[in-house]
Order: C-alpha cells, then sequence, then structure tokens
C-alpha cells in the first residue's frame, strides 16, 4: 500500500506470521475453556481485524460483543484519561469473557476497562492481546494471551492506525517520520 509522502512503513510482522500465531491463540483458548462457553469483547476499532480472525480458530461456542473507548491527548500517547464511547450491548454476568484488544501499551485503557468489567461480575475474566509493548506498561496489566512482545516502536495496519489511516494493511508495520 502506499505511503504518506512524509511516513515510511517497515514490515515487523507478516501476515502469514500473524496468521500462524492466531491459529495458536485460538486452539489454546479452545483448550482452556474446552466444554464451556466464551463471550469476546473487542475494543473498538483497532481490535475488530484481529478478532474477526480470532473468532474463526476457536472451536467451542462463542458470543461477540463490542466496546469503545477514546482516551484524550496526542495521536501517538495515551494521556491516561480513558472514557468509555461505546457500552457493552448485553449483561456479562456469569459468562466467560476474554476482552480482546489490539495492543497493550501503557497499559491504562485494559486497566480502566478490566476494572469497569470485573464490577459485573463475570464467571472469569481474560485479556488477549495482539501485541504488547512491555517497556512502556505503567499500569500493572496482565495479558492472558499475547500474540507477540514487540519493541517500543509506532505501529500500524492490522487494525492498527495513525490518524485512521493504515488499519487496512495485511502486515503490521512500523512508521516512521521521514526526514525533510
Ligand atoms: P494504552 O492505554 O497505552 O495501553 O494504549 C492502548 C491503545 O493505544 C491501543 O488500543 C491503541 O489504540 C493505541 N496504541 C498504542 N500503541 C500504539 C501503536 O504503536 N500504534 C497504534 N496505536 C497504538
Ligand atoms: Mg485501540
Amino acid at each position: 500500500m502506499a505511503e504518506y509522502a512524509t511516513e515510511h512503513l517497515r514490515v515487523l510482522l507478516r501476515n502469514s506470521i500473524i496468521q500462524r500465531r492466531i491459529r495458536y491463540m485460538g486452539k489454546q483458548m479452545s483448550r482452556d475453556f474446552r466444554g464451556e462457553r466464551l463471550h469476546l469483547i473487542g475494543v473498538l476499532k483497532g481490535a475488530s481485524i484481529f478478532l474477526a480472525d480470532l473468532i474463526r480458530q476457536i472451536s467451542l461456542e462463542v458470543s461477540l460483543d463490542f466496546m469503545a473507548v477514546s482516551s484524550y491527548g496526542a495521536r501517538t500517547e495515551s494521556s491516561g484519561q480513558v472514557r468509555l464511547t461505546k457500552d457493552l450491548d448485553t449483561s456479562i454476568e456469569g459468562l466467560n469473557v476474554i476482552l480482546v484488544e489490539d495492543i497493550l501499551d501503557t497499559g491504562l485503557t485494559l486497566d480502566y476497562l478490566q476494572r469497569v468489567l470485573l464490577q459485573r461480575k463475570p464467571k472469569s475474566f481474560h485479556i488477549a492481546a495482539l501485541l504488547d509493548k512491555r517497556q512502556r506498561r505503567v499500569k500493572n496489566v496482565k495479558a492472558d494471551y499475547i500474540g507477540f512482545e514487540i519493541p517500543d516502536e509506532f505501529v500500524v495496519g492490522f487494525g492498527l492506525d495513525y490518524a485512521e489511516r493504515y488499519r487496512n494493511l495485511k502486515d503490521v508495520c512500523v512508521l516512521s517520520q521521514k526526514e525533510s
């Protein structure tokens, strides 16, 4: 896909590698929750691509819901202020919930969502993140299912955006600004 004139893309994770990892994660979940029903909650919009591939690798009864959050502040930094902009459609009481996120960065978003969801008495609660930038963590949140640990670089593609662009890239790429 064409880059914008001032931006440069470098492939970090190829689509084939991502798909192989998602297959493995789906198998893990199917094994961990054998005989049970799973309720996946995707965090819009970034996690939608990951979630779409993940659910098709789970061989259990699965239901879906979505939440959306916005965080105030600069575009490539979380500000720490998280606000719920779309809540769930249905109750999660008594359900095996897996919260599905594109990337775990500072942890502020997932820390907030975890606190909100745990109050609603799910039967179990777990977190799945496609990417994990562990070096950046400021909140003590742990994902139970992690696709890839990545270095502290800004990435786009496979659902992740920069100012709403690049979500449709098949690979996860590092985005950098060209010197001018
Ligand atoms: P956290 O609250 O700092 O963990 O940030 C999580 C959110 O920040 C993710 O859901 C993404 O929307 C966004 N984010 C963090 N790092 C990146 C990145 O490298 N590329 C694109 N979005 C990112
Ligand atoms: Mg996001």
